[in-house]
């Protein structure tokens, strides 16, 4: 008899993964194309079109087969909106499709919304890249609260870390849903280098400072500052800065006033392939992004994090990541640091790598295989602690 996974009927288990952006397209692409390969589940790609263009760039290129896309992207959107047209498609499509689970990846809306729309539905719900917190529940804004929601729903925590299963483990997730995987961004990271297909965007024999910036709490003033910083940087004349700009409108206001600066270019948001081509080819990274704090180390590549709080911080203990806030003279003198003093660089270029082996896609496969062969998602709802009984005689319930 074969162990294959067969929840509820002797088919193929039926696996919807929903993304809506950039980050989560790379993230959960190795789970796609991995469930593609084999036999034991049928992947069902929802792109919800969170992210449009910057979505669409990559899919194609990632090796991943939609099967069904929304079309939720608005200008500007608000998130209260973005989050009920997304749980409302959503929940349309489960009841159409009544898949086997939903897996989500990271905290955007679009993985919050697949979350609820599957406990709505009595879906189970695995999610990747879990555990990550800052302890601050509005920085990152929303994303501190979507990680800490979907947490509650889900049913497999596939934590990246040690890290961040401990705070699994806090929270009162039971040990028995709690997997230790690493991260898929390496996975991909992996498979993209291998793949060899991407063009490095630096141009000059400069040293190359790489820089992303799209956070909505850095929007605004505080990113025009961040603007004029690197116009600062600029101005030592050694330096090659190349800034893929995010399509978020808010952040072309901060940062398209740089156009035509000496050794400053603005390109639109790279593909993947040229994107890890680029990041392996520059000197160092400035950058408020969460992915690319996870890749820079991974490629030895210094990574100055332009924010006030980082949920990743396993990199900054290890040296390979220092967390600069967004201040404009901390963010110069960081830099000019780290430029100017080889032995410095040196150490951070050869801290390590913290967030994994490549290896994690095939951990959370094997997990999914061996719980869906034993039946165990047959109670889809997930376990939670007891809530601690506050006066009088509670718990009330039956059970
Ligand atoms: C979202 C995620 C964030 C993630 C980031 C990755 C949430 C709450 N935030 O932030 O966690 O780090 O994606 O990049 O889910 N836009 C376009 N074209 C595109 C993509 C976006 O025009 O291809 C514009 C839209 O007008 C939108 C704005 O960018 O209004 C912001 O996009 P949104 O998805 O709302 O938030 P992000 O800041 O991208
Ligand atoms: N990335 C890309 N092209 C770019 C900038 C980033 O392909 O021009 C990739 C990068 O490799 C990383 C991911 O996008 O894996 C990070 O996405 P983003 O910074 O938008 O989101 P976050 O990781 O902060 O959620």
């Amino acid at each position: 008899m074969s162990a294959m996974p067969s929840f509820p009927s002797g088919a193929p288990v039926r696996a919807m993964l929903v993304l809506g952006t950039r980050p989560e397209a790379i993230k959960l692409a190795p789970l796609a194309r991995a469930l593609a390969g084999g036999t034991e589940f049928e992947p069902v790609v929802v792109t919800t079109g969170q992210h449009r263009e910057m979505l669409h760039q990559m899919l194609g290129l990632l090796g991943v087969d939609v099967r069904h896309a929304l079309d939720v992207m608005r200008n500007r959107q608000q998130l209260s909106d973005l989050t009920s047209r997304l749980v409302e498609g959503l929940g349309q499509l489960l009841r159409r499709e009544r898949p086997d689970l939903v897996v989500v990846q990271g905290d955007t809306t679009t993985a919050l919304a697949g979350a609820l729309a599957a406990f709505y539905e009595h879906i189970p719900v695995a999610h990747v890249e879990a555990g990550l917190r800052t302890g601050v529940l509005d920085n990152p804004f929303p994303e501190e609260l979507n990680r800490c929601l979907i947490g509650r729903i889900a049913r497999w925590h596939f934590a990246p870390t040690e890290r961040a299963a401990r705070h699994l483990r806090a929270e009162g997730i039971p040990e028995g849903q709690i997997f230790t995987t690493g991260n898929t961004v390496i996975d991909n990271l992996h498979w993209a280098l291998a793949e060899g297909i991407g063009t490095c965007a630096f141009r000059t024999a400069r040293r190359r400072v790489l820089v992303t910036l799209h956070r909505r709490e850095n929007q605004g003033a505080r990113m025009h500052a961040m603007g004029r910083a690197l116009s600062r940087l600029a101005e030592r004349g050694d330096v090659e800065i190349v800034i893929p700009l995010h399509k978020s409108p808010a952040v072309r206001e901060a940062l398209l006033p740089l156009t035509g600066r000496a050794g400053i270019t603005l390109v639109e948001p790279l593909d993947y392939p040229d994107f890890t081509a680029t990041l392996a080819g520059c000197d160092l990274v400035l950058t408020d992004s969460g992915g690319i704090q996870e890749e820079a180390p991974s490629l030895g590549k210094p990574a100055l994090v332009l924010r006030t709080t980082t949920e990743r911080p396993e990199a900054v203990e290890a040296g390979a990541a220092r967390l600069i806030g967004t201040d404009p003279e901390a963010i110069v003198a960081a830099a000019a640091a780290l430029l100017d003093d080889p032995g410095a660089y040196r150490r951070m270029a050869t801290a390590g790598n913290p967030y994994g082996d490549g290896g994690a896609t095939a951990r959370i496969v094997t997990q999914l295989s061996e719980d869906f062969a034993a039946e165990v998602p047959s109670a889809p709802v997930p376990l939670l602690p007891a809530p601690p009984v506050v006066g009088g005689p509670g718990p009330y319930s039956t059970a």
